[in-house]
């Protein structure tokens, strides 16, 4: 019997449609084409109905109206299962664990600002702050720098030539922490333990070791009786402290013209020597530059390079790296 064919071909091909359906427009263009009233399949059933043998009709008539109900009933149950997703997102599963918040962190270098500051608090030195836009009286006069010298060439600083007039002389970029030094001694009289940790700027070329802004930290100790003893103690201390007890400290013979004597200060730690910075102890030019008396006091002073410190504990070797702003570099401190 050809209609009843049909009609189980059309019941298979709706389901299957409907099933292949996954979204409300899908699933009404797959109604058009199967229970569509003016074209479309149902219509080509009826007319096979139509022409069917009188006797049979009552039957096929039957059979189509079961099967068009049929399919009606399962075009509105893939309805309700199209609409399930809406609903799900109506309701609030109280259950359902938080969204996880990625915390940021502290920079490496400002963590080992903030752990030097802690070491040299307990040898009794305070951190204090200075500005990083400096005039020449602070970063080179008063440091007995002379005009002549090298330091102050200005292809080798910073200076800001819009800002020097409204200034009232030259401005630049400090070049060392040691400004620090004079800024405090101009402020306080003696006895100072002062250490201060911050940026400082040369036009250096950028390699893996070099950069054109890196930190210091500046030591400073003026008092009665300071001896070139106690700051090699101090700096054995603290190098101790932050790399461990198997370090090593070592002065070489150098030149500042704002320490009389000057070192160069190197460690060794696990295989290999470095050189952290200089230090000496303050030129009597410098004392008298912020009023002190020579003869009455003494001081010591160093200059520590905090990036070099700082890469060889972690083994970072490449100063770059502090600046990339490379996730994955910077949350494995
Ligand atoms: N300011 C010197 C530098 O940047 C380091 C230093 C500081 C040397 C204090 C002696 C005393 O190279």
């Amino acid at each position: 019997m050809d209609a009843l064919e049909a009609f189980s071909e059309y019941e298979a091909a709706a389901i299957e449609a409907f099933r292949a359906a996954t979204s409300a427009e899908e699933l009404e263009s797959a109604r058009v084409e199967f229970l569509g009233q003016k074209k479309g399949r149902l219509r080509d059933l009826q007319k096979a109905v139509g022409k069917s043998k009188p006797e049979d009709r009552p039957v096929v008539g039957k059979k189509f109206n079961e099967v068009k109900q049929r399919v009606g009933q399962l075009l509105e149950e893939r309805q309700a299962e199209l609409d399930q997703p809406a609903a799900a997102l109506t309701a609030i599963d109280l259950t359902l664990p938080g969204e996880p918040l990625v915390l940021g962190r502290r920079h490496v270098i400002t963590q080992t600002i903030d752990e030097f500051k802690e070491l040299m608090g307990r040898f009794g030195f305070t951190a204090v702050e200075g500005p990083e836009i400096e005039d020449e009286t602070h970063n080179f006069v008063a440091l007995n720098i002379p005009e002549e010298h090298p330091a102050r060439d200005p292809l080798d600083n910073f200076y800001f030539a819009a800002a020097e007039a409204a200034a009232g002389g030259p401005v630049l970029l400090r070049s060392q922490t040691s400004t620090v030094q004079i800024r405090v001694m101009e402020q306080s009289k003696p006895p100072i333990r002062i250490v201060s940790l911050g940026r400082v700027y040369r036009p250096d070329k950028i390699d893996d070791t070099h950069h054109f802004m890196f930190h210091q930290m500046e030591g400073l100790m003026v008092g009665d009786d300071v001896t070139m003893a106690q700051l090699k103690t101090v700096l054995s201390l603290f190098a101790k402290s932050y790399l461990g007890d198997d370090v090593e400290v070592r002065f070489r013979p150098s030149f500042f013209p704002f320490t009389e004597p000057s070192v160069e200060v190197d460690v060794s730690w696990q295989g290999g020597w470095m050189e952290i910075g200089g230090a000496g102890m303050v030129d009597p030019n410098v004392l008298r530059a912020v009023g002190y008396d020579p003869e009455e006091v003494s001081g010591f002073a160093f200059g520590l390079g905090i990036e070099r410190f700082c890469m060889r504990r972690h083994n970072i070797t490449d100063i770059r790296r502090f600046h990339e702003n490379n996730v994955r570099f910077l949350s494995q401190f």
